[in-house]
């Protein structure tokens, strides 16, 4: 057996996953009527064939209909989707990957005119500076009603064979209870921390009565909101032991930050030129102070980090989900002694925009991502040999090369400048990414020149 730390397996409660490595959840924006069906399956199988132990499917999934998405999520709030989640669930348990599912109510982080037109609401007033929709201030049986909802959407998900679920809370409903800077309730749901704390112990509480012990139970949650008058580090280290104190959560997936705004939304979800692992060591100290099963993904691209992670203590379970959308097949190639296969998320964050645009989420640098029935990421070899001259020595010159080749004999590849990768010229990707904030984006151009050696592709430069 490897002594690699990533690839041991974890024990969470009853269940055994098989590695140290997740993909946490966030939604592609690929449902279609609201429910994840082929396109979407296809995409969690292909991870899971791979070998990634946890998939913590949608991102961000509806549990009410005054909770109308802002992208394309997974409407779990309609009975229809425990079908297709079970479809989706046992093929990935068939591959030994375990199937989890986050569960959410935005709140005010959504807009009024979306879906039914049904109120926005909050337990304040106050707009998010993204959204900017004026919401009602919660009252008593928006709060019952919404409470029951989450519990009903985590028995559709029990009854599709998932594994468990997370609750959201940075930037949704439940934290905008937390946060003193989004409740301004009275009485039972407002004031003092445990109060504001209340309504996500009586979903998690209602939960537990109604899915049982054996249905795992893990909250996603800011730690410190890095917000003048908002959650600090000591309100999150609080939170995380109150949660486990609870015993009512199995686990805790923890943020550093706040999304309300797009610039406090890049520093949760880092893009290139930003440093890797932000919020490494702080997902560290929650799992010190706790001693319970933490998770985090915070722009972990690269296996030797996420290594460090894990061998560090500082994590349980190490999310690494822009990487995998980069390469489904990182585990794979890590079990395999392969690592320097594995394509890099160059972290341009082009996937995150496109779903912002009302667009499902492709992949920048792997064009197969998002279409793995269509256009799968292993190629196959055509039928009749064929001689291809790519002309052109681009991102995309590079790729269609190195497609070619897998699916031909090597050939030669005939460029049009000095250099592979990139034009130099001004509007080059090669000279756009001169600056040190952007040199991350290039990291795809080794990888298609290791690739083509190893594919044996000659070249021709200056033809
Ligand atoms: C396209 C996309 C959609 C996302 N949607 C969600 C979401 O709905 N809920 C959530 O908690 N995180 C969401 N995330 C954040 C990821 O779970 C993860 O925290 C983030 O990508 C940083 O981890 P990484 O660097 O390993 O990608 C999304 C990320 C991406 C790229
Ligand atoms: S689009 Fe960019 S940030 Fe997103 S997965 Fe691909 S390489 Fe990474």
């Amino acid at each position: 057996m490897s002594n690699d730390p990533l690839l041991q397996p974890y024990q969470l409660k009853h269940l055994t996953l098989k590695n140290r490595i997740m993909i946490t959840s966030h939604e592609p924006a690929y449902p279609e009527d609201g429910m994840p069906k082929d396109r979407y399956r296809a995409y969690h199988v292909e991870r899971a064939k791979a070998g990634v132990a946890l998939t913590m499917t949608a991102g961000s999934a509806s549990v009410s209909r005054d909770s109308p998405p802002v992208f394309n999520n997974i409407l779990a709030w309609k009975d229809e989707v425990t079908g297709w989640m079970k479809k989706l669930a046992d093929e990935c348990h068939d591959e030994g990957c375990a199937v989890m599912i986050q569960l959410t109510h935005l709140g005010r982080r959504t807009r009024w005119d979306k879906a039914d037109w049904l109120p926005v609401v909050s337990p304040g007033h106050e707009r998010e500076a993204a959204h900017r929709a004026f919401p009602k201030k919660m009252e008593d049986w928006d709060i019952a009603r919404i409470i029951g909802d989450y519990v009903d959407a985590a028995e559709r998900m029990k009854a599709a064979g998932l594994d468990g679920i997370e609750i959201q809370a940075y930037g949704h409903l439940a934290d905008q209870f937390w946060s003193p800077l989004t409740n301004d309730l009275d009485g039972p749901y407002g004031g003092s921390l445990d109060n504001r704390l209340r309504f996500t112990f009586e979903i998690l509480e209602g939960i537990r009565a109604r899915c049982g012990g054996d249905f795992l139970l893990g909250v996603r949650y800011t730690g410190d909101e890095d917000l003048p008058g908002g959650l600090t580090r000591e309100d999150g280290l609080a939170i995380s032991r109150k949660l486990k104190d609870s015993g009512l959560v199995d686990f805790l997936n923890v943020v550093k930050g706040h999304i309300d705004t797009d610039a406090g939304l890049t520093d949760v979800i880092p893009v290139q030129g930003m440093r890797n692992a932000p919020h490494l060591d702080f997902a560290g100290e929650i799992r010190a102070a706790t001693d319970f099963p933490t998770f985090h993904a915070a722009k972990i691209p690269d296996v030797a980090t996420a290594r460090h992670a894990i061998a560090a203590g500082k994590l349980d379970m190490v999310g690494m989900t822009r990487a995998h959308l980069a390469d489904p097949h990182l585990v794979r190639k890590v079990i395999e002694g392969r690592e320097d296969e594995i394509r890099p998320c160059v972290g341009a964050n082009y996937c995150l925009d496109r779903i912002y645009q009302g667009g499902m989420a492709l992949c920048l640098h792997n064009p197969s991502t998002g279409r793995e029935i269509e256009q799968p990421h292993a190629i196959a070899k055509a039928p009749a040999q064929k001689r291809v001259t790519v002309v052109g020595a681009g991102p995309a010159g590079m790729e269609a090369a190195r497609v070619a080749a897998e699916r031909l004999r090597p050939g030669a590849f005939r460029a049009g400048h000095g250099d592979l990768g990139a034009r130099a010229g001004p509007r080059g990707l090669r000279c756009r990414a001169e600056g040190a904030g952007r040199r991350q984006r290039t990291a795809g151009r080794p990888w298609r020149a290791r690739r083509h050696r190893r594919q044996g592709l000659g070249r021709a430069l200056h033809a």
